[in-house]
């Protein structure tokens, strides 16, 4: 039987199995720790910071920090509201998101935790990035524009689907999703690999299903982002 600990979360007590990262324990407790990079059941890539947290007072990634015994977690704080809202305002204005006009809008997690935020306008000037489209690919498209380097389709197509097709190149801001050969047509992606739903963003989108789903109808049209997480924690 594995090791069980216990910390707290802005005074909450949470317990976690010993190993288990704080964004997981918090999680399972019903805590809401923003994020965009880590997806459950996934090698946490730590990339994007949004889930910074203070552990004993010092800011830490709640995605790749083990938890440990007697730790003192803050999550909310208005310091650490700030941190994560410059994080994501940053993110808008790197690259190109229209939301409006966005395929993924509605479902989007970008979108979605800028809304949690109370992001309604851009905070920094636009760097209006000129990026590629790739539409190679018969069934799936990778649009750089709106591509925030998470990794989270690298590590799916690598872990789950066995396909090590992406890698990001170049460094700073010029850094960018590559794929194996020159073009994803290339590649043996299938629009049913995980690593197309692995996407938070619409980076990487199946062809011929936007708006599938209508307005009022899409994931965060109802809820914010994470709730499901505080509801199971809190059931009514
Ligand atoms: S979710 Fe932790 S760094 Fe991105």
């Amino acid at each position: 039987m594995s090791e069980t600990i216990t910390f707290t979360i802005d005074g909450k007590k949470i317990p976690a199995k010993k190993g288990q990262t704080i964004i997981r324990a918090a999680e399972e407790a019903g805590v809401y720790i923003p994020r965009l990079c880590w997806l459950k059941d996934l090698i946490p890539g730590g990339a994007c910071r949004v889930c910074t947290v203070l552990v004993n007072g010092r800011p830490q990634a709640a995605c790749t920090q083990p938890a440990a015994g007697g730790i003192v977690v803050q999550n909310e704080t208005e310091e650490l509201f700030r941190w994560r809202k410059n994080i994501v305002a940053m993110l808008f204005v790197e690259g190109n998101h229209y939301c409006m006009f966005c395929e993924k809008s509605g479902n989007c997690e970008l979108q979605a935790v800028a809304y949690r935020f109370g992001i309604t306008a851009p905070k920094y000037p636009h760097q209006f990035p000129q990026r590629a489209v790739d539409a190679s690919h018969p069934d799936v498209l990778i649009d750089h524009n709106r591509c925030i380097l998470c990794w989270r389709c690298a590590r799916t197509a690598r872990v789950k689907d066995g396909k090590p097709i992406f890698g990001v190149v170049n460094r700073g801001i010029d850094s960018q999703l590559a794929v194996g050969p020159e073009q994803l047509g290339e590649t043996e992606l299938k629009a049913t690999d995980k690593a197309v739903e692995a996407c938070p963003v619409g980076a990487l989108m199946k062809k011929r299903v936007g708006y599938a789903v209508p307005v009022g109808k899409r994931l965060y049209d109802h809820e914010p982002i994470g709730s499901d997480i505080e509801k199971a924690g809190n059931p009514a």
